[in-house]
């Protein structure tokens, strides 16, 4: 009898401590579903590479997503005959230097892509730092299917000096 009133109260004592503990799963589930991607979510995981290459691949995504894909749209796909491709592009496949030119300076006049020719007019983002335009252009090769590789900063700062002479 006595026991079983032990047992009782010592049960008691725990209760509290394991809704707690409750709680506290509870707290941590949530936490983590918050924090996973939802199905809705279409990112793509990242491309293999170091640490740095990675940070741009990331940043220059965000960076996209801010200066392009309103225009280009968050795909790459462009729109209709208002605005090239860039997931697609033959284009970007074969003018890398032009395009970290373009990002900077905009551009105008008659362009190709894939067949198709555009004629319109993309501002110039005088706003973006030689390392932003590294990054935008380390996503820009690194996603929709090309593996290139980290664009370095050194590299587009050097470019960016030589505009007048790349061919866009
Ligand atoms: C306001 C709309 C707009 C924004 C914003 C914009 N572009 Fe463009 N972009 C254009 C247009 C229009 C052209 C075609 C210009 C021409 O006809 O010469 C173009 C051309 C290009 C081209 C060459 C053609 C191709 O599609 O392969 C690339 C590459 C490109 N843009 C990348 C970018 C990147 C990267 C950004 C963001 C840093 C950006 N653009 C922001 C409108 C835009």
């Amino acid at each position: 009898m006595r026991k079983n009133k032990l047992e009782e109260q010592s049960r008691d004592a725990k209760r509290p401590a394991s809704i707690l503990r409750l709680c506290f799963f509870a707290a941590q589930t949530a936490l983590f579903l918050s924090c996973t991607p939802s199905k809705t979510d279409t990112s793509k995981a990242l491309p293999e590479g170091s640490p740095k290459f990675q940070q741009y691949y990331v940043h220059g995504e965000e960076l996209y997503l801010r200066y392009c894909s309103n225009c280009h749209q968050k795909n790459g796909t462009g729109l209709a005959r208002l605005y090239p491709p860039v997931a697609t592009s033959d284009y970007v496949d074969k003018n890398k230097d032009a395009v970290i030119c373009l990002i900077r300076n905009g551009k105008s006049g008659p362009v190709t892509v894939n067949g198709v020719s555009f004629n319109k007019v993309m501002q110039p983002i005088p706003a973006l730092t030689d390392i932003e335009i590294a990054e935008i252009a380390t996503y820009l090769y690194n996603t929709w299917n090309r593996n290139e590789g980290i664009v370095e900063v050194q590299h587009v700062s050097k470019v960016l000096t030589s505009c007048d002479t790349i061919p866009q």
